[in-house]
């Protein structure tokens, strides 16, 4: 609803020049410490995680785990962590995809996904889409099915939307606000 979208976008603070000159960094401290507010979000996530069908609840480190997990309480399903490689004690399958310098690798335990998942991905942000873009290849390689992607807010100018197309294969994604 459109009060919903107001009150989640009134808690997001602009930060300037952050983490590097001419950089606008969205901090989500402020919605994340207003109970309604994290409360509001949580719902609209868990919503459309009913909506689309989805079995499971993958979370991507670090930002994305706080609004996942009570995602998935909320929804009533288990909770998959994604995470930076090297962090999980199991055996993985890895991913790696492109930063503005370099390269990352991100990681999930093989045995949390099967073909009888049907996986929600959850993240704070949209901004290059190659982070959700390769949780998406994670999931499928693990043998599960996409439900889609929700986050709380795309950077439209970044045009992630169009970077993950081809790894969504037309499942949704869903941001609650684009800025
Ligand atoms: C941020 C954000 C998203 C990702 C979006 O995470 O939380 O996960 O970047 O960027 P992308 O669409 O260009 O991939 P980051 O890796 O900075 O770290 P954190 O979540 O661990 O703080
Ligand atoms: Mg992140």
């Amino acid at each position: 609803a459109e009060s919903t979208r107001e009150l989640l976008l009134s808690r997001i603070r602009d930060v300037a020049d952050y983490p590097k000159p001419g950089v606008m960094f969205k901090d989500i401290t402020p919605l994340l410490a207003d109970p309604v507010a994290f409360t509001a979000l949580t719902d609209a996530l868990a919503e459309l995680c009913v909506r689309h069908g989805a079995t499971k609840i993958v979370g991507l480190e670090a930002r994305g785990f706080i609004l996942a997990a009570p995602v998935a309480v909320r929804a009533g399903l288990g909770f998959i962590p994604v995470r930076k490689a090297g962090k999980l004690p199991g055996a993985t399958l890895g991913q790696a995809y492109e930063l503005e310098y370099g390269t990352a690798e991100i990681e999930v335990h093989a045995e949390d996904l099967s073909a009888d998942d049907r996986v929600m991905v959850i993240d704070d942000v949209l901004a290059t889409g190659g982070t959700a873009g390769a949780s998406l290849e994670l999931i499928r390689r693990a043998g599960a099915s996409v439900a889609g992607v929700s986050v709380l807010m795309e950077l439209g100018f970044l045009a992630g939307r169009e970077a993950l197309a081809p790894h969504l294969r037309g499942a949704p994604l869903e941001a609650l606000i684009t800025v």
